[in-house]
């Protein structure tokens, strides 16, 4: 079990990371963490492998406490919970093979073992074929591919992966994603950061939205949102209308299209606040990503 409880980071430079958050995620789920850049999305993944320690509240994962685990006891902790980081963190200069044996050993596996296992693993996540190559030759799909198989070997209780879908196409995410639910349903936990909304969308799982530090909601079976749209309010109807409005009179050049969208908000009758269904969650966003096209957008 993965349980965070009124935790807060406060990084050295004085950044407030994470503002209290309470999570649990129970053996076996598969959750979706979501939410905008800077929420603290990769601070709660680090937390969970102790690659950060909690600067109040308490982490604990599968019964150790992170807040006072030994440095000696985290290669076990380890074993427990696979990470898939978000930039891979392959080894360049050892083999496919390598990258995945080596924490095996680290965690004092007999050699014997050690082969039968990894090759499972190489072979279960679809790249046995390139196990005597160097990451650098790899595509990056592949490379996700090989941080996922060493996530897995030692047999964890849980595999957490911080936006594995970053480097992939369409067809490729979805691919990994069902790659997940399969480790998923051989039992194993799955906590996946993600931005791509088709595809938090297409799996409707448990997904928790981070925003600001801070856990703003946990729907399951639920659809991406921004997370400070979940509640769809008159306010922040209003708030896109004032917004539109402002553009229209300070970037005139910006012109027809602009304008056109912001005809189409409604002033009258906000839309009535009901739980948002798939359907409402894109319109409110389409409102909003209008205030975002900060670069000209179509201008
Ligand atoms: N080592 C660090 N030292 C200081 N501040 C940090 C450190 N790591 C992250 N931060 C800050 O903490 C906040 C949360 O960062 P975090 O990496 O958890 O965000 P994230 O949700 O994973 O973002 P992204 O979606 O871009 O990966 C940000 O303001 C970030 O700048
Ligand atoms: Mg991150």
């Amino acid at each position: 079990m993965l349980k965070l409880e009124d935790v807060f980071k406060t990084y050295e430079n004085g950044t407030k990371a994470l503002k209290g958050i309470n999570l649990t995620i129970e053996d076996g789920e598969f959750v979706f963490v979501v939410g905008p850049s800077g929420s603290g999305k990769s601070t709660i993944i680090k937390m969970l492998s102790a690659e950060v320690r909690p600067t109040s509240g308490k982490v604990s994962v599968n019964g150790y406490d992170i807040g006072s685990i030994k440095q000696r006891d985290i290669p076990y902790l380890r074993r427990t919970v696979g990470v898939v980081f978000q930039d891979f963190r392959l080894i360049e200069n050892k083999s496919v093979y390598e990258n995945v044996a080596f924490v095996m050993r680290a965690v004092g596996t007999p050699q014997r073992l050690i082969k039968k296992r990894v090759m499972y693993v190489l072979d279960l996540v679809g790249v046995l074929h390139k196990a005597r190559r160097k990451p650098c030759e790899l595509s990056g799909g592949e490379q996700q591919r090989v941080a996922i198989a060493r996530a897995l070997v030692n047999n964890p209780d849980a595999i957490i992966a911080d936006e594995p879908t970053g480097n992939l196409d369409p067809a490729r995410s979805l691919e990994l994603m069902m790659l997940l639910e399969k480790i998923n349903s051989m039992g194993t936990t799955v906590v996946v950061v993600t931005h791509a909304r088709e595809i938090v969308d297409q799996f409707a799982k448990r997904v928790v939205a981070i925003d600001g530090g801070m856990v703003v909601s946990d729907r399951t079976g639920g659809y991406y949102q921004r997370p400070d749209l979940t509640k769809i309010t008159e306010e922040a109807v209003q708030q896109a209308t004032v917004t539109a409005r402002r553009r229209q009179t300070a970037a005139p050049e910006r012109g027809v299209a602009v304008e056109s969208q912001a005809e189409e908000i409604p002033t009258e009758e906000p839309r009535p606040v009901e739980e948002p269904t798939r359907e409402t969650v894109f319109n409110i966003d389409d409102l909003l990503r209008f205030d975002g096209q900060e670069n000209g957008g179509r201008a």
